[in-house]
């Protein structure tokens, strides 16, 4: 124990736990605050003890990283160190700032008297992570808070800032100034007026209605939990805490929840988002402290569908943007549909009148590039040609400030060629946003081979500022979603060639768990664009083989939703999709002439071939480095496409699966019909061979 940790004021004892960078309970700070407390027990001087947390928290609970590890488990655990606490002889006070998230606060509760700053963030977010809180959360938040303000808290991981909840029996006094200084007056009283020591375990729960309200949010739970089992064990730890004989008893209770879903594939999947968000923010050859550019004034240029959403995102988070358009009609036009997204929010009360206004008065139209020379980021966001695109980054080139950075949104076209339109390829970057650009969550950050590292650590900070989670890709058609995505498609279309209707793959596809299937998928973003996209690829890549249904579709005019009618047939001002007869018979007749018999196919064989395509193209990628790691595929399919949240991504799914099961499935698909789409990728196939996974 270093001197930092242990620090004697009078006769009050300081424990800093201090494990940067959220004092994560692990092995060694549990073992620290052991030893802490016996010393400060076992000195006569000492008549109090203060825990207090160094740098920017109390404590964010149990050391997420050592989940699965034998040191999680290990002595002093996390359980051995609570009791050990609560059974201190002298007065434990737990001096709270900055977060007590977790066992953080578990710890804080099984101390016998607890002050905190007001602005102190209090959660129990384990429900987040697919696990509850396994040390002694459940059984003590609603002793102190009550039993219905617990059960919301610990169901949906919220945090609530301390003042909110100083009343309560959580906390026995509100520190204004220097939280140590008032932590240790607030010791000193204790010692000096004799308080006896109050143990959270001994309150008891008294709630008489307790049945009719379990019953009242197990029926509120269950829907919004979807396939998550922790929220529904969360209400039985809650419920052994009313009705258990015992506090010992109801411990037991959590802590078989605990260990069992802290084994469940669901948990395993939102640890890895956890952890996968995190990293994705880094970029291995650029370090953490390179300085950066300042964003403080963006022009985006084009004011269609992207160039307004993407505009919206950072109006929101009250920085100004320039948006310029060709003619005054496209400028009001795009400007007014911002305007239209804004109203709708303040119909529905998700914005005040006052935001409203202000984001709006961020908001500066213009037809003039002269506007954009103060602008410290440009996002491009015109038509999707090359020509277009050239023209626009030479008047950048031309007008922008020297260092500022200027961004693409293109989909497909390649980001060093855009980048050599200019003088300046490394301050050319891009920003590919997912369409609706202000809701959706991901933004690929597209490195071009001549952009500059600070470009990287700025545009990375920025998306964070947007609230976007940004994942780095190399240059590639189709960068890393699309790129996947394609084969998904792919063997969508085949599976309509041997024996599948869309209606089937659709269904088999989001049982497992995604949000929409790729055909009605497709038919809401419009069969038209994937139809001028695969007319370039035949083009370029003769080679690549894809089923002609779609573009038949596409012949017939069925452009999906917005023509009424695509893989299904649409009623007006519905979006519902019904089957469609006709498609139906276009897609057996096609079969039939391609010469193929059509044959029933499982619904597991539908998932494997779609949800393997995205894990092989995924691994192509990671041996090309065009993506980093495999976590940041997951994290663009979490939060880009609809992949099942509770199945980690198709890395993720595989490494679950075993990869030698994916292979072996690969291996048999490429003897089937279009095989050659089935070239298992080499790093699967070593990766397997050694028994290692991707993540
Ligand atoms: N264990 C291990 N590492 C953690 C951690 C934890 N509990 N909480 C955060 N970290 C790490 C992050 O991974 C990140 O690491 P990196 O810099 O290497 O990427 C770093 O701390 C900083 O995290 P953030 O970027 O999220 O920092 P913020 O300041 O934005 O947020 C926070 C801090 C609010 C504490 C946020 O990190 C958070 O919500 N953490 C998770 C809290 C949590 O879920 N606690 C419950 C843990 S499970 C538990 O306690 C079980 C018990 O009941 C038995
Ligand atoms: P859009 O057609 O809705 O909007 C393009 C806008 O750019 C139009 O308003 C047009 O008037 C304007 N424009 C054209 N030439 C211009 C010029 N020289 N100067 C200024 N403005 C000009 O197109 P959308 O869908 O917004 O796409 C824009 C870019 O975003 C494309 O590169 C596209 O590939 C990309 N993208 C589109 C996504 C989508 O789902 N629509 C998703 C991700 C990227």
């Amino acid at each position: 124990m270093c001197a930092s940790e242990y620090q004697v004021h009078g006769e009050v004892a300081v424990i800093t736990l201090d494990n940067p960078p959220v004092n994560g309970l692990g092995l060694a700070l549990r073992s620290t605050i052991t030893s802490a407390v016996t010393r400060a027990n076992d000195d006569k001087g000492i008549k109090a003890i203060v825990l207090i947390g160094a740098g920017k928290a109390f404590s964010g609970g149990a050391d997420i990283t050592e989940f699965g590890k034998p040191s999680a488990l290990a002595e002093p655990n996390l359980h051995t160190v609570i009791n050990f606490v609560e059974a201190s002889d002298k007065p434990v006070i737990a001096a709270i700032h900055g977060v007590a998230m977790g066992g953080g606060l578990e710890l804080a509760l099984a101390c016998h008297f607890r002050v905190a700053v007001a602005d102190a963030k209090i959660a129990l977010p384990e429900v987040k992570l697919g696990i509850l809180p396994g040390a002694g959360g459940t059984q003590r938040l609603p002793r102190v808070i009550g039993v219905e303000a617990a059960l919301n808290m610990i169901v949906s991981g919220t945090e609530v800032p301390a003042g909110e909840l100083a009343k309560t029996a959580l906390f026995d006094q509100m520190i204004s100034g220097d939280l140590l200084q008032g932590a240790l007056a607030f010791a000193r009283t204790v010692v000096s007026e004799k308080h006896p020591l109050k143990l959270v375990r001994d309150i008891r729960i008294d709630y008489p209605n307790h049945q009719a309200f379990l019953q009242f949010a197990r029926n509120m739970v269950k829907p919004v939990a979807g396939p998550f089992p922790a929220p529904l064990k969360c209400i039985d730890a809650i419920a052994a805490a009313i009705t258990s004989r015992s506090f010992d008893e109801g411990i037991k209770v959590e802590r078989e929840a605990f260990l069992h879903l802290v084994q469940t594939p669901e948990s395993r999947a939102l640890r890895h988002f956890f952890f996968g968000e995190r990293a994705a923010s880094k970029i291995a050859d650029v370090p953490a402290d390179t300085p950066l550019r300042k964003i403080e004034k963006v022009a985006v240029i084009g004011a269609g569908t992207m160039g307004g959403g993407i505009s919206m995102n950072f109006l929101n988070a009250g920085i100004p943007v320039t948006i310029l358009e060709t003619k005054q009609e496209m400028l009001d036009k795009g400007v007014a549909t911002i305007r239209k997204n804004y109203e709708s929010s303040l119909k529905k009360g998700k914005l005040t009148q006052e935001k409203f206004e202000s984001r709006m008065g961020l908001l500066k139209p213009t037809l003039s590039y002269e506007d954009l020379q103060d602008a410290d980021l440009i996002i491009e966001a015109v038509f999707e040609e090359i020509g277009v695109k050239q023209q626009v980054f030479q008047k950048l080139d031309a007008v922008a400030k020297p260092g500022a950075i200027l961004a693409s949104n293109t989909s497909t076209l390649d980001l060093n060629l855009i980048a050599n339109f200019t003088k300046r390829p490394q301050d050319v970057v891009g920003l590919h946003f997912f369409s609706p650009a202000n809701i959706m969550k991901l933004l690929e950050v597209v490195r071009g081979t001549a952009t500059a590292k600070d470009v990287m650590a700025t545009v990375m900070q920025t998306a964070k500022k947007i609230k976007k989670t940004a994942v780095v890709s190399g240059v590639c058609d189709g960068f890393i979603g699309n790129r996947m995505i394609n084969q998904y498609s792919r063997q969508a279309g085949f599976l309509l060639e041997e024996g599948c209707l869309p209606q089937q793959v659709d269904q088999a596809i989001e049982k497992f768990g995604f949000a929409m299937g790729p055909f009605r998928m497709i038919d809401m973003a419009g069969n038209d664009i994937s139809w001028a996209i695969r007319k370039r690829h035949y083009q370029e890549c003769p080679e690549i083989t894809y089923s002609k249904t779609a573009d038949l579709l596409c012949e017939l005019g069925r452009f999906g939703q917005k023509v009424g009618a695509g893989w299904y047939d649409y009623k007006p001002g519905d979006r519902s999709a019904h089957p469609s007869q006709l498609v139906n018979d276009m897609v057996i007749k096609h079969s039939a002439d391609l010469g193929i018999t059509r044959r029933k196919i499982s619904d597991q064989e539908i998932v494997e071939r779609l949800v393997y395509a995205l894990t092989n193209e995924g691994a192509c990628l990671l041996e090309e480095g065009i993506a980093q790691r495999a976590s940041d595929i997951d994290m663009v399919y979490l939060t880009g496409y609809g992949f099942p949240l509770h199945r980690g991504g198709p890395m993720l799914y595989a490494d679950i699966i075993g990869l030698p099961n994916v292979l072996n499935a690969i291996r048999k698909y490429a003897k089937g019909h279009h095989g050659e789409c089935w070239q298992a990728a080499p790093l699967l196939a070593k990766l397997a061979a050694e028994g290692k996974t991707f993540n």
